[in-house]
């Protein structure tokens, strides 16, 4: 399985590890690009200084590329540009807004850009301003999410650009990769299943409440201030829902309260393994994710599976002559 974001990022195949507060460490994207796929470190509202040490964890961990997050509404995020661009990083992915202001510096020093989008509007721009590729997020995927779901909005982006379009949201399986290329992706990005992998710092109680979920175990919550977010179902997503419903009524809704109950939530998820007050951000493909493996085995099943469903299916476009 080869495309052109192969060719464009250096790797042996079209899967990227999603950036994920807390999850995506340097053992995560290390294992990930180990792999053959691409390790994605996130880094929030890091600090520069604690930027530089996961990238150079990274280093440590794998000679192959690897990309590192940036979250631009990170308050450091000027100094983090700054130390990345003479950092002798490959990829740079970018979430929450345009990365407009920092295009010059990234190209000039050979980062290849690829901003996550939720939008045709978002894609058409980032393209306008020199992205390498977009990463395209259905609202099927975990944590903060767009409105429009990657079986319809994926092709639209891919009509609309001539770059690269990478899918995520939705995917963690053979199928689903086998589905995103069909539908003109040239790579997919995985949030969920990687959390579930050997490799990740996620708590084990929230890697085994991924296993026990099912189809209708997610819930977004954060609709009403517009940031939505979609997570694993518990007593925080009640009690937020139960305050999301008190306040639509208000003419001022109490924003600020919402805060406060999603404050560090993520955290106590991920390093503490709250599952009842924790913010388990999770896709709606949490069903499908039955074991945790290791990224390498991840990788591979995803990649055969794939080709296995090619070839099954391949009949069914060739007058049953395959
Ligand atoms: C636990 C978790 C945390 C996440 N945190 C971030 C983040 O900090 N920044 C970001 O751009 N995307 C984040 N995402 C989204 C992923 O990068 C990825 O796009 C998404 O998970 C893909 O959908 P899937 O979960 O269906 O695989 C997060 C997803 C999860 C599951």
């Amino acid at each position: 399985m080869r495309t052109k974001l192969c060719d464009l990022l250096g790797i042996d195949y079209p899967i990227v590890q999603g950036a994920m507060a807390w999850v995506a460490d340097a053992k995560l994207a290390s294992a990930v690009s180990n792999a053959g796929g691409i390790g994605i470190v996130g880094t929030g509202h890091d600090p520069v200084d604690v930027v530089q040490k996961k990238v150079e964890e990274v280093k440590a961990l794998t000679d192959k590329p690897f990309g590192v997050n940036v979250m631009l509404l990170n308050p450091h995020v000027e100094e983090v540009v700054s130390y990345l661009c003479q950092a002798g990083i490959r990829l740079v992915t970018t979430g929450a807004g345009s990365p407009g202001k920092y295009m010059t510096a990234f190209q000039e020093a050979g980062i290849r850009v690829i901003p996550v989008v939720a939008s045709v509007a978002l894609a058409k721009r980032m393209e306008r301003l020199g992205a390498d590729a977009v990463v395209v997020e259905g609202m099927e995927a975990g944590g903060h999410i767009g409105k429009g779901t990657t079986m319809s909005l994926l092709p639209q982006v891919v009509d609309a650009v001539s770059i690269p379009v990478i899918a995520a949201g939705g995917i963690a399986d053979g199928r689903g990769v086998a589905a995103a290329l069909m539908l003109g992706a040239e790579g997919v990005q995985i949030g969920t299943r990687f959390v579930c992998s050997t490799e990740s710092p996620a708590h084990e109680n929230f890697k085994n409440a991924i296993l026990k979920a099912s189809d209708l175990s997610t819930i977004v919550t954060g609709e009403l201030g517009g940031h939505p977010v979609r997570v694993l179902r518990n007593q925080l997503t009640r009690e937020y829902a139960a305050l999301e419903k008190a306040e639509t009524s208000k003419e001022t809704p109490d924003f600020a309260k919402m805060d406060e109950l999603g404050r560090g939530a993520l955290r106590r998820a991920v390093v503490l393994g709250d599952t009842q007050r924790g913010s388990m951000m999770s896709g709606q493909v949490a069903g499908l994710v039955k074991t945790v493996a290791p990224c390498k085995d991840i990788i591979e099943e995803l990649v055969r599976e794939a080709v296995e469903v090619y070839h099954a299916r391949a009949s069914y476009f060739n007058e049953g002559k395959s």
